[in-house]
């Protein structure tokens, strides 16, 4: 089924037949224009950028390609179609129908699971609004604007569940996301890595590498919920997520690529030469990699969490890919490895797998950040030049959990405060590698012309050459 554009907001859950909550809606809708108009993509009024915009739930073709001037981009609301008699994975009630609507005695949890990740889409929005004046090509600018744009409409997709299914509080919810700003003292974003500054495009690939994932991680466990409008809410966002993690993949990829071109070509590594030839050393790659990968392992949360249980005892959130696991689905008797500090050392301990649910979506979020550190990687093999890149220890750099407390190296060593301090300029990124960052940040604006910091891309968008102008300034 298509969905229908001339509507004020597209979307596939047949608004118009609910009029309160479509004028609900509609009252919302101004509101978030003028957040994009303030805090959205700056400078970006006039522009035409070739977007996707999606047009379908189906797998094949759910997506049309097009010139869209930034401002008249439509966010709608899209699910992704019900399964027909969807019955419950996991936890107390499994193999009851799937709800269509909010049990009563869930209805805060389920609130705050939607507004924490509600909170994360606008402000991931807010974080990258000043990059468009430093884009290293028309390609990479597109790619910006359209994962902006799938941001806020995946803000779109939960305050659609608050206003559809929580009353006066989601409605309220709803005015609150448009409140807090990353970074903002008063008023800030929920999660920490989400008020931390993207502050040029090194920094905005390893988010979209590394934040990004989190982000399909915590989606994925929200599309086994019982809750079915808020499951298949996720498994939409999810398609087009999947685009924002190829970004993140690439473009550090040609940025390693396009390092070792020329160590070949200069026969050295050392990064004083490599930053004089104008491109981004692998050693401040690896500080990036650190800070990226440990401030986005925080947003994991506890190890042992006691409300990670109930959300999976109650259903409200499942594992990665739970009803492709082979168990009972309640974890009664189950046990999972977690780390943690035991006399000054680092050690995994057996913990029931019910409180560590937290710890095991980090795991399978290390694995598939592994696997993304390892395609890296083959790029430097290829070359024969360079260290390989690695992901750091997970209790290196934490803020929240075990390791909050403890000061412990990339290599997994348990240090002291003066260890540490001698350490940090190595493992982290520093003054002067933002600052050599942000002097390789000139805009480059003409079709096909790419900075000398990253290669070119493989291939462009949608089958379209590189040399095509993806974005428009009139
Ligand atoms: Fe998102
Ligand atoms: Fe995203």
């Amino acid at each position: 089924m298509a969905i229908d554009y001339s509507e004020r907001i597209p979307n596939n859950v047949t608004l118009a037949d609910n009029r309160r909550l479509q004028r609900a809606l509609e009252s919302w809708q101004p509101h978030y224009l003028r957040w994009w108009d303030e805090l959205g993509p700056e400078g970006t009024q006039a522009y035409e950028v070739y977007l996707r915009t999606a047009i379908s739930v189906e797998s094949d073709g759910w997506a049309n390609f097009g010139y869209v001037k930034m401002p008249d981009y439509r966010w709608g609301i899209f699910l992704a179609k019900p399964q027909d008699n969807r019955t419950i994975a996991f936890g107390d009630h499994q193999g009851e129908p799937a709800w269509q609507d909010v049990p009563g005695e869930y209805r805060s949890q389920l609130r705050r699971l939607i507004v924490t990740q509600g909170d994360t889409e606008p402000a991931s929005v807010e974080q990258q609004r000043h990059l468009g004046r430093t884009c290293p090509s028309l390609y990479d600018l597109r790619n910006l604007f359209q994962i902006n744009v799938e941001e806020g409409r995946h803000l779109w997709a939960m305050v659609y569940l608050l206003h559809a299914y929580f009353g006066r509080d989601g409605r309220e919810e709803a005015e609150m996301m448009l409140e807090r700003h990353s970074g903002d003292p008063d008023r800030p974003r929920i999660l920490g890595a989400f008020n931390e500054a993207t502050p040029h495009w090194l920094s905005y690939f390893m988010f979209t590498f590394f934040t990004d994932r989190d982000g399909k991680y915590q989606l994925a466990s929200l599309a086994e919920s019982s809750f079915d409008p808020l499951a298949r809410t996720c498994q939409f966002m999810l398609t087009e997520e999947a685009h924002h993690m190829f970004v993140g993949e690439t473009g550090i990829m040609r940025i390693i690529q396009r390092t070792c071109e020329v160590m070949r070509e200069l026969r050295t590594d050392d990064p004083e030469r490599l930053r004089g030839a104008g491109v981004i050393d692998l050693t401040t790659l690896q500080r990036f990699i650190n800070f990226h990968y440990s401030v986005s392992l925080d947003l994991f949360g506890q190890e042992r969490s006691t409300n990670a249980a109930t959300y999976f005892t109650t259903g409200l959130k499942g594992r990665y890919h739970e009803t492709r696991i082979d168990d009972d689905h309640r974890l009664t008797d189950a046990t999972w490895p977690v780390y943690g500090l035991v006399n000054g050392v680092i050690v995994g301990d057996e913990q029931p797998a019910l409180l560590a649910l937290n710890e095991r979506l980090r795991d399978d979020y290390i694995a598939d950040c592994q696997r993304g550190l390892d395609r890296w990687n083959k790029v430097i093999e290829s070359h024969r030049m360079g260290e390989l890149l690695q992901l750091p220890h997970r209790a290196f750099n934490r803020r929240i959990g075990a390791f909050a407390e403890t000061r412990v190296s990339p290599g997994g060593a348990v240090l002291s405060e003066s260890e540490w301090e001698q350490g940090v300029a190595n493992w982290l990124p520093t003054r002067e590698d933002h600052a050599y960052i942000a002097s390789l940040m000139q805009p480059v604006l003409e079709p096909g012309e790419m900075a000398g910091w990253m290669s070119p891309p493989a291939r462009g968008i949608h089958g379209q050459p590189l040399e095509f102008r993806y974005v428009k300034f009139s």
